[in-house]
């Protein structure tokens, strides 16, 4: 295993009801709190008027801070940076999905920040303070409720990066309840799906020095994100379903599962290089680019590949090659994405190879990458090509 130092401070509260806590998990002498949201979702499912009775009972001021849109821009982490500020707030609490916090993570650094936020995100300053925060997750996909990380779209130069500051942007709660994602749709249901495996994968792909626990923890919840999902889809109020599904994205990106590896994490910066281009879901972009990431590693470690396709995607191996088994891994994956209804290609998008040179420049922009295997211009412009 590669050395690590393991440290994750956010409490987890887990299950129905859970939201009765919110009031003692405030920080002691909380007077003013920002409570951050997206576009609506929160008031139609009643989860926006139980924060709120919550926060009622916590006898604190509340102001909120609403339009968070799916991957968040940078102009509306700079309003919420404005109301902290001039509303001298002592608390945000982030009460949606990954965007919702990944934007407060931002507010609470930039708040504390002397320059502009968008120094933080693209890490040419380290923050030295930020306000506490805590979530309350809507949306089983990102791990961001369990973890430092930050994703910030800059529309004005097409820029989208992910940056944090452990333990300053690790939420101090998350607090998790499936009735809350009950009414995610369909559509945002799949990319949570793919989003958490592929975070499973972008770890599991490292050149090992053996680690079994960590291997087999991997495949475990792997195989049980794949159990899970296609029932889930049958039946989208399925509380026994969601709750599987929103606990295994927490795990899938809280740092237990990268214990002891070091991660690939290439895929995720081409796909936020494309989402900075063209403003796509996330995991849409993943489930499109990922399966053509593997074939083109294929070669650096085959058995990692093979291993894969046996242990989780449950591929025959007798009378096979390794490389037999790995392909036929890699084609199960895309098959089961498939059959979730995730796209397969950018044209399903609608996006053509006009803004290739782009999407490889911002890409490029922090030096090749991948722990995996480092990338390269040339490689990144073969990922496109291949996913066109
Ligand atoms: O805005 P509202 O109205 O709340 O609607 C949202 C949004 O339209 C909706 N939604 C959320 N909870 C719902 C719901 N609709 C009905 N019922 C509910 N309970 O879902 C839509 C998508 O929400 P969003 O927060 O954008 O999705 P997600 O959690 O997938 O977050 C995606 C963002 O996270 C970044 C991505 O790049 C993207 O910007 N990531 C953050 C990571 C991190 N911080 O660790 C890691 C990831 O790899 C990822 O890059
Ligand atoms: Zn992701």
């Amino acid at each position: 295993m590669d050395t690590f130092a393991f440290h994750n401070p956010t409490k987890l509260i887990f299950g129905k009801d859970q939201i009765e806590q919110l009031p003692s998990q405030l920080p002691e002498g909380t007077k003013k709190v920002l409570v951050v949201y997206g576009g609506g979702s929160i008031k139609k499912n009643g989860v926006y008027d139980q924060v709120m009775d919550q926060l009622k009972k916590a006898e604190v001021e509340v102001l909120e801070l609403s339009g968070i849109e799916p991957n968040p821009k940078l102009t509306t982490v700079e309003k919420g940076v404005d109301i902290a500020n001039q509303e001298n707030v002592d608390f945000l609490l982030a009460v949606g999905g990954g965007s919702v916090i990944d934007a407060t993570k931002t507010i609470a650094a930039g708040a504390k920040y002397d320059g502009a936020p968008w120094d933080l995100v693209t890490r040419q300053a380290t923050p030295e303070d930020a306000l506490t925060f805590g979530t309350v997750l809507t949306l089983a996909a990102t791990g961001s409720e369990m973890n430092a990380g930050a994703v910030i779209t800059n529309w004005e130069t097409n820029e989208k990066y992910g940056w944090g500051a452990a333990p300053l942007t690790n939420p101090a709660f998350s607090i998790l309840d499936p009735a809350y994602t009950a009414t995610v749709p369909e559509d945002q249901t799949v990319y949570g799906v793919v989003d958490m495996m592929t975070h499973l994968f972008e770890q599991y792909f490292h050149n090992p020095t053996p680690s079994p626990v960590q291997d087999e923890m991997i495949e475990g919840v792997l195989r049980s994100v794949m159990e899970t999902a296609p029932k889930l889809l049958q039946d989208l109020e399925s509380l026994e379903h969601r709750e599987t599904i929103l606990y295994a994205g927490t795990l899938a990106l809280n740092g237990m599962m990268q214990m002891g590896y070091r991660g690939d994490w290439a895929s995720h910066n081409i796909e936020h290089a494309v989402s900075a281009v063209y403003d796509i879901p996330h995991a849409g972009g993943l489930a499109i680019l990922f399966p053509n990431w593997m074939k083109h590693n294929l070669e650096v470690n085959v058995s990692r590949f093979a291993r894969l396709g046996e242990k989780v995607f449950g591929v025959e191996t007798e009378g096979k090659s390794e490389r037999e088994v790995a392909e036929e891994g890699i084609q199960e994956l895309r098959k089961f994405w498939t059959s979730l209804g995730a796209p397969q290609t950018l044209a399903d998008y609608d996006i053509g190879d006009d803004k290739f040179d782009v999407i490889v420049d911002r890409a490029m922009k922090r030096g090749p990458f991948g722990n995996f295997n480092k990338l390269h211009e040339e490689d990144v412009q073969e990922i496109l090509e291949m996913s066109k």
